[in-house]
């Protein structure tokens, strides 16, 4: 029979069912009535013990079995040997776990099992074990209480070894972040009593209380963060607990540190230089800028851009938007632009940007030929110029710089002219000897300017100069001296002989005009004789002429050219007349006495071919014509 009664816990003033068990002779509830609430009262008032003469014992957990917890046959008053007559029992109310015994011999309530509080408890507070002895002979029953005291055998656990935490590397300082409670499966000082952080430069522990009294802690951010620096940080977190030797858990705060767009593209150089020859191809790359963003994803993705450049640069120079790449897209020419300067911007994805200059050098390529421009030239000169004389005025440029613009100017060598360096890139052309134009009237005289590139170039420029005329030669006869010959009778006007006289000079210089040279033969002017034709040279008879009256005679002629003042040189003719049978022989012997015979003797025994007789004539003619003798008949034998 069971009765069933209110417990009073002392430790914790409360009221448990407790029960004292009357065996087996009657059974008799009692109910809460009147008397039983004063005796509830009285419950209060005094120990349990006394009532049912309980027994109360406190015992440590985790002690070993034997330990003695208490004497029963001491606490009860009663002879030991008792105990063993009267059938002493510890009985459990179920099948529960049976953790105390009691040694018959020497009434020590003993410990049967280790206990674990934990086990048996968790985190109830109190933690108690109850019992009942059973004496027999008479009936008696007493409870024996135990309660188990906690002892510091758990450390303090985390639920997970590693705790992780994202926060931006824009997370403001002074923020929290609240970290698990750890978890002691002791109670009270034995418990979770605080928490300590591994030393580190961004955080520090804040250790609050909960409402139901636990202790748990917070991150706080004392130094902010920064992902470029350091993407990850590991602290110890321990948490420690009250217990005597204290015992501790420690975790692994993970902290991953998330990228804030905080930082800007950074070019690799502020000013990138670079030298570029002109005339480099399009499409040649010229640099590669670069620009790094620490920030990760978009965060650190640069493009790039030209942010200041010229009108003129931005036809000859592109740059890669996603690799800096900077390119020639047009025309370089050293002798437009020697210099180009353009500001550079990287940008990340969110707009944050910084900028670089980029500075191009071109330098000069010999790609422009020597120019050479005729400033003034005497054309046509004189053929009487004296050796030095200025013909011309030549000057020489060239685009290009440096080297490449140093000109040397020549002229070829088969001509009588140089170059004379004057003033800065100023050349006269000069004679180098007398000219003649009869000789050489014009000539073509080759320029050529070359450049102190390499290789160099050159350019040429033929001069066609003529020589203009002087009037330096006098006519020249063809022959030293001239004959003529003309027979008498001759009629008035029949040419004689003809002059000829060469003048190489131009024109009028060259324009022979003959005339005679006043002269007088027997008296008579020579014109009243001859006569010359200006222009041809021709001489004509200006009268008959008779050979017995005169037979020869010597004029001069004078060639003179048309030149101013003119040149002339003279020749002599001479005029032979000849003989022409005008006079009939005049026979002298024998004596023409009227008759018309002559009568010779001569022997008949003459021989044929002697000489019978001589007859002498006369002939006022010459030569042939007074050459024979003629017998008209053959009586001249
Ligand atoms: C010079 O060149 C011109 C034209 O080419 C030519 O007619 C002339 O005969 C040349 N003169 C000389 C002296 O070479
Ligand atoms: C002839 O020579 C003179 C100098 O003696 C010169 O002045 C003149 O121009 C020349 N005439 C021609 C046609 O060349
Ligand atoms: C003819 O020529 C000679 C020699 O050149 C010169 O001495 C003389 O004066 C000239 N006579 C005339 C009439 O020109």
């Amino acid at each position: 029979m069971l009765i069933k009664l209110l417990e009073y816990h002392p430790s914790k003033n409360i009221l448990l069912l407790g029960r004292c068990n009357i065996k087996p002779s009657k059974m008799e509830y009692r109910l809460f009535s009147v008397p039983f609430f004063a005796f509830f009262v009285a419950l209060l008032l005094f120990p349990l013990k006394t009532v049912c003469e309980d027994l109360s014992y406190n015992i440590p957990e985790e002690t070993k079995r034997q330990y003695v917890i208490g004497n029963i046959a001491k606490d009860l008053n009663m002879d030991v040997k008792l105990l063993s007559a009267r059938k002493a029992r510890i009985d459990t109310d179920d099948s529960s776990k049976r953790y105390c015994d009691i040694n018959l011999n020497t009434g020590h309530l003993i410990v049967a099992e280790t206990i674990d509080r934990e086990e048996l408890c968790g985190s109830q507070n109190p933690c108690t074990l109850s019992y009942e002895l059973v004496l027999e002979n008479p009936l008696e029953v007493h409870r024996i209480i135990l309660q188990i005291e906690d002892i510091n055998d758990n450390a303090p656990r985390f639920a997970n070894e590693r705790i992780n935490f994202e926060i931006t590397e824009s997370a403001d300082k002074g923020q929290r972040f609240r970290l698990h409670e750890a978890h002691d499966s002791d109670i009270g000082q034995n418990g979770v009593n605080g928490y300590s952080l591994e030393k580190n430069k961004h955080f520090i522990l804040i250790v609050d209380r909960t409402a139901d009294g636990g202790k748990y802690a917070e991150l706080v951010l004392e130094k902010e963060l920064d992902r470029e620096q350091q993407k990850e940080i590991d602290m110890i977190l321990t948490a420690t607990d009250g217990g005597s030797p204290q015992r501790s858990g420690t975790a692994v705060i993970h902290i991953t540190v998330l990228d804030a767009n905080d930082n800007v593209p950074v070019f690799s150089q502020p000013v990138y230089k670079v030298t570029l020859a002109e005339n480099t191809p399009s499409g040649t790359e010229i640099i590669r800028v670069s620009a790094t963003d620490a920030d990760e994803g978009p965060n650190g993705e640069v493009t790039y851009e030209f942010s200041r450049i010229s009108d003129k640069a931005v036809k000859i120079f592109s740059i890669d938007k996603t690799t800096g790449q900077i390119l020639v897209i047009g025309e370089i020419d050293y002798e437009k632009d020697k210099k180009y300067e353009m500001g550079i911007h990287a940008q990340d994805t969110f707009g944050l940007s910084s900028t670089a200059k980029v500075i191009i050098d071109i330098t000069d390529v010999n790609d422009n030929p020597p120019r050479i421009i005729l400033k003034s030239l005497n054309n046509p000169i004189p053929e009487n110029s004296e050796p030095g004389t200025e013909v011309g005025i030549i000057n020489v440029q060239d685009k290009d710089s440096g080297e490449n613009r140093q000109i040397r100017c020549s002229v070829q060598q088969n001509v009588p002219f140089k170059l004379n360096p004057s003033v800065k890139n100023y050349f006269s052309l000069v004679t180098t000897k007398a000219l003649d134009r009869e000789k050489e009237s014009d000539y073509n005289i080759t320029i050529t300017a070359t450049d102190g590139g390499s290789p160099p170039l050159s350019t040429s420029m033929t001069i066609h100069l003529f020589v203009s005329d002087v009037n330096d030669n006098p006519p020249v006869f063809e022959q030293q001296s001239y004959s003529a010959y003309i027979r008498e009778n001759n009629k008035a006007g029949t040419s004689v002989c003809s002059v000829s006289a060469n003048d190489p000079d131009w024109r009028q210089n060259g324009t022979v005009l003959y005339s005679l040279v006043p002269s007088e033969v027997n008296g008579v002017p020579v014109s009243s004789f001859l006569s010359v034709n200006g222009d041809t040279g021709v001489i004509h008879a200006v009268r008959s002429f008779d050979y017995e009256q005169f037979r020869n005679f010597s004029v001069k002629v004078v060639a003179r050219d048309n030149g101013s003042p003119p040149l002339s040189s003279n020749v002599t003719v001479k005029v032979f007349i000849t003989d022409e049978n005008d006079n009939s022989p005049q026979i002298l012997y024998p004596v023409p006495d009227g008759k018309s015979l002559m009568t010779e003797m001569v022997p008949k025994a003459t021989l044929s071919g002697s000489l019978v007789s001589k007859v002498i004539a006369v002939d006022a003619d010459s030569g042939q014509n007074v050459s024979g003798y003629v017998c008209n008949h053959s009586s001249l034998r």
